[in-house]
């Protein structure tokens, strides 16, 4: 007999496994919306003046086998070669353990920010001992919980500088030995701010002359210097002194603090965290306790919860972008968490002597391949060294590197007669005899009797990671359950939906995740020669000719590392090309207020000042004022910032006529490209008027939020822009660079590559589609228990919509914070609170949760509506209530039980599961106590119990 034939298509991966809902669970949400069709609601949600005239259409899409295949055929063409290149990149042994546990375990990659500490309090463990690690080896007091790059952390180290510093200089002087792309992009930071850049040798430094300087050890060639003298005299005139040092030396040098430093920035790369051709990776930056308040990035500190046990939180969040705008200490939002806590487990997992014996290991062979060459008659520069050298070989230079090619190994090409060697942690005996044939000497490397180079007045006096945590048994069996349990205690999107507006918190599908791991994705020196990096260079080719498609838009740029990066990217370029056009003068940037705090950060950074445009009852710009702005600043108008559709979750029909205006008067649009999950494959923003905008591509493009970061944030531009994208010391071009390597976290562009290629352009445009319909779908359901703030003319919302519960405050002394913890109680991530309007729950659930999850949704919120009316009515008191009392802990549920509802009621509300509860590991997190009595770093047991008394 024969079989029925079915049309279910298994492996389509679009429909049957990104995409959350059923066709028929589709049909289901459309009749409560109350549409026929899908595309019925699409037209009647985006306005038909704002769509694509094509549909997208990159041909067919792959399935997971597929996907994987052609990966690998493309991972091929990377050449995986022995990279002693150095300059900030390291081989490095990324331990299974960790490799198996955080990076590839969505526990750790799918979760958020922090922001919620409650049902965070697994990463902000992790992140509070990678500060305590930082502020360990560096020396000094308090540590940010990870910048975007090395590179960047000396920018902002810079900025901070300047910020602390009480002398009137404007010039700030960097050490010649500094990495070029540390260097560079320090000069790039620098230009738009009129700061002077002197780059010298420090021994020769006018220090009356700078506000501060940045020295670095080990120097790019290598050099270990002491700086003591160098900081006292910058301290003599009030300046500031910044010192970038590899974390790892610093187990055997002289810390930067004990050279009186008041500012230390670096990377953690080499601390397990693959090179990835040049990221993701967590740069550290410490400074001193006086400092704290200046210092950018997040800050993970302790506090305790409402029955006084220790709690972690993110601590000094006023300094943020989201708080101070423009005033903000920089535009850092997303940073580099999973990263952080990668290198933070490295650390536990080894402790103080692992570390310190990798190191050691480290410097003895560099010592042993300096010797081989020094007795070969070679000249290796410098005599003091930690795991670089360079060596003079006059006319030999191409041929020793060329032979170190055919050997395997990419040595580094310095000036055009020397040659820099880096060894690491991953480098054989075989290795180093293979670099001496590359010399033209043969010799075995047996000879293992230990020597050191760094002279006795440079080694470290002081102890480090003395904490019980850096202490544990570190048996696999303990480091396993460690970070299990950490895990544990997270919500991510492993359990549950995270409902975050503006953050697109939709599935990062396991395959798409696959590929970063290969070695010839993630082995990769991002200077590496260019032949070698053929399979990076036709992924970002595709990808950015889809990015094209998608947006409108003529070229990309992959560099900058983050969205607010890709803001300061795009608005350099902006800046670069009114300077071109004879304009340089122009420097006023319209901005909605309901602008994300990024974008007027964002603006400050390039030294323009920012005019704040209104929003009209309904939500939308307020054409008026716009125009009349633009008016009023037109001699002097450089562009504006926008988000679209609106951070009101609304498409504007008049974006047409603000881009209109803006060019009008001479200014270039930003169109902030957070929101492109309500777009793609229906309106580009290209079209609209933009003239660059940057994706987040992990929000929209499936990249994972690793608990505040990796992320990758580039840039779109029309072609007038083009020759005004970020260039790079190592690729060239016309402008600086904004990140330290030429495509910012490269390896995990095969996330959003793979993505694209799986969704195919119908996939991707049917994701939108469904965003869309859930968020409607949302809104549907809760109308009537929550207003629903700024809706289309037609009355729906985009891809998230804004619930009010300001009226509760009065009506029952209920506040936004209740509702997001008591969310908590029902096993769900609090939506974005508070922005864009006070007071207000912005939900987003895009594309990839299941009718189900959304009516698990669904049912919590009208659970907590009622809860409200009970405080309203007088059922319930108005101080002591679950909503007040969320979220509830199982120590609440075993202790006395005193409260006016039960247990059931208190610990299993609506939503809850049963069996797989989500318990929250603390009760609600004391943020004023937290900033109060600061705690930036791992404190002993017994100061929580004090604490708490
Ligand atoms: C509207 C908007 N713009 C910009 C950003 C900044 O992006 P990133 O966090 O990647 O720096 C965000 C992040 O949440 C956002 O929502």
């Amino acid at each position: 007999m024969p079989f029925e034939p079915t049309d279910y298509l298994p492996y389509d991966f679009a429909n049957r496994r990104h995409i959350g809902p059923s066709p028929e669970e589709m049909a289901q949400m459309l009749k409560v919306v109350g549409f026929d069709s899908l595309d019925a609601l699409i037209d009647d949600t985006v306005p038909q003046s704002i769509r694509q005239a094509k549909p997208l259409d990159f041909g067919r899409p792959m399935s997971e086998r597929e996907l994987l295949f052609h990966m690998r055929e493309v991972a091929k063409k990377n050449m995986v070669m022995t990279s002693l290149i150095g300059q900030g990149y390291h081989g490095t042994v990324t331990p299974p353990a960790i490799q198996r546990n955080i990076l590839e375990n969505p526990a750790w990659y799918t979760a958020y920010t922090p922001y919620q500490p409650e049902i965070s309090q697994g990463r902000l463990e992790a992140l509070l001992n990678f500060q305590t690690m930082i502020s360990d080896l560096t020396g000094l007091e308090i540590a940010n919980a990870s910048l975007l790059d090395e590179a960047t952390a000396c920018a902002e180290a810079m900025t901070m500088a300047q910020r602390v510093s009480k002398s009137k200089a404007k010039a700030f002087f960097v050490d010649r030995d500094c990495h070029p792309q540390n260097i560079a992009v320090v000069k790039t930071r620098a230009e738009p701010l009129g700061i002077e850049v002197i780059v010298g040798n420090p021994d020769k430094m006018d220090a009356e002359a700078v506000f501060g300087a940045l020295f670095q050890y080990p120097g790019t060639y290598g050099h270990v210097r002491d700086f003591t003298d160098h900081i006292e005299k910058l301290h003599a005139h009030k300046g500031i002194a910044v010192v970038s040092a590899d974390p790892l030396s610093l187990t055997l040098l002289k810390e930067p603090g004990a050279m009186g430093a008041d500012i230390a920035v670096g990377s953690t790369q080499r601390f397990g965290v693959p090179v990835g051709a040049g990221g993701p990776h967590a740069a550290y930056m410490a400074t001193k306790d006086a400092f704290k308040r200046n210092m950018p990035g997040r800050i993970v500190g302790v506090s305790v919860d409402a029955h006084g046990n220790k709690a972690y939180r993110l601590s000094l969040q006023t300094r943020e972008q989201h708080i101070r705008r423009e005033k903000a200490t920089s535009n850092v939002c997303t940073a580099q968490a999973l990263l952080a806590v990668m290198a933070s487990m490295y650390a536990v997992f080894h402790g103080p002597k692992g570390l310190q014996a990798i190191a050691q290991r480290i410097h003895r062979k560099a010592v042993r391949l300096a010797t081989g060459l020094e007795e070969a008659g070679f000249k290796v520069d410098p005599q003091a060294f930690f795991d670089t050298i360079t060596v003079d070989v006059g006319p030999l230079q191409a041929a020793v590197m060329k032979s170190a090619v055919d050997e395997g190994i990419n040595l580094r090409q310095v000036g055009e007669t020397r040659v820099g060697i880096t060894v690491d942690e991953t480098t054989r005996p075989e290795t180093i005899e293979a670099v001496w044939r590359a010399f033209g000497i043969t010799r075995a490397d047996d000879n293992f009797t230990p020597a050191y180079r760094v002279p006795t007045d440079m080694h470290r006096k002081s102890d480090y990671l003395t904490h019980p945590i850096f202490h544990m048994n570190r048996a696999e069996t303990e480091m396993m359950r460690y970070m299990r349990r950490l895990a544990d205690r997270d919500l991510a999107l492993d359990r549950a939906m995270i409902p975050l507006g503006s953050c697109t918190m939709k599935l990062n599908a396991a395959a798409e995740m696959m590929p970063l791991s290969w070695p010839e994705f993630s082995t990769i020196h991002p200077f590496a020669p260019a032949n070698q990096q053929a399979g990076y260079s036709e992924m970002v080719q595709d990808l950015s000719a889809k990015l094209c498609d998608i947006t409108g838009y003529d070229a990309i740029s992959m560099q900058p590392n983050s969205g607010a990066q890709g803001e300061y990217a795009g608005l350099l370029t902006i800046a670069a090309y009114h300077r071109a056009q004879g304009e340089g003068h122009r420097n006023i940037c319209l901005i909605p207020m309901s602008a994300h705090g990024t974008n007027p950060a964002s603006a400050q950074m390039v030294g323009w000042t920012v005019v704040p445009v209104k929003s009209d009852d309904k939500g939308d710009i307020d054409l008026e004022d716009f125009r009349a702005k633009a008016e009023k600043h037109a001699a002097a108008l450089a562009g504006c910032m926008i988000t679209y559709p609106s951070t009101h979750g609304v498409f504007e029909e008049t974006v047409h006529e603000v881009c209109k205006i803006t060019h009008q008067f001479g200014g270039q649009v930003y169109i902030d490209g957070a929101n492109m999950n309500a777009m793609v494959g229906l309106s580009r923003p290209g079209d609209l008027g933009g003239d660059v905008s940057h994706l987040n591509l992990h929000k929209t493009f499936a990249i994972p939020h690793g608990g505040g970061g990796p992320g990758m944030g580039p840039i779109g531009v029309k072609s007038h822009l083009v020759a005004h994208l970020p260039g790079h010391p190592e690729t060239g071009g016309v402008e600086g660079p904004v990140s330290a390597a030429p495509l910012g976290s490269a390896s995990i562009l095969t996330i959003s590559w793979a993505y694209c290629l799986m969704m195919g352009g119908a996939g991707l445009t049917q994701a939108t589609k469904v965003a869309i319909l859930s968020a409607n779908y949302l809104a549907k359901r809760l109308e009537g228990a929550y207003d629903v703030l700024y809706k289309g003319p037609t009355g729906r919302v985009a891809h998230e919509c804004i619930l009010d519960t300001r009226p509760f405050a009065d009506s029952a002394d209920v506040t936004v914070d209740d509702v997001a913890k008591r969310l908590m109680d029902s096993g769900f991530h609090a939506p974005t609170m508070s922005w864009p309007v006070a007071g207000t729950l912005m939900v987003e659930p895009t594309e990839s949760e299941t009718k189900a999850e959304l009516d698990r949704f669904v049912d919590a919120m009208l659970s907590i509506r009622a809860e409200i009316k009970a405080v309203e009515t007088g059922e319930m008191p108005r101080e002591n209530n679950a909503l007040k009392n969320a979220p509830h802990t199982m120590e609440d549920l075993v202790k006395d039980w005193d409260r006016p509802y039960t247990r059931e009621q208190g610990c299993f509300p609506p939503g809850a599961f049963r069996v797989d509860k989500y318990w929250p590991p603390v009760n609600r997190v004391d943020n004023v106590y937290g900033d109060r009595n600061l705690i930036c770093t791992c404190p002993p047991m017994e100061d929580y119990a004090e604490a708490a008394e």
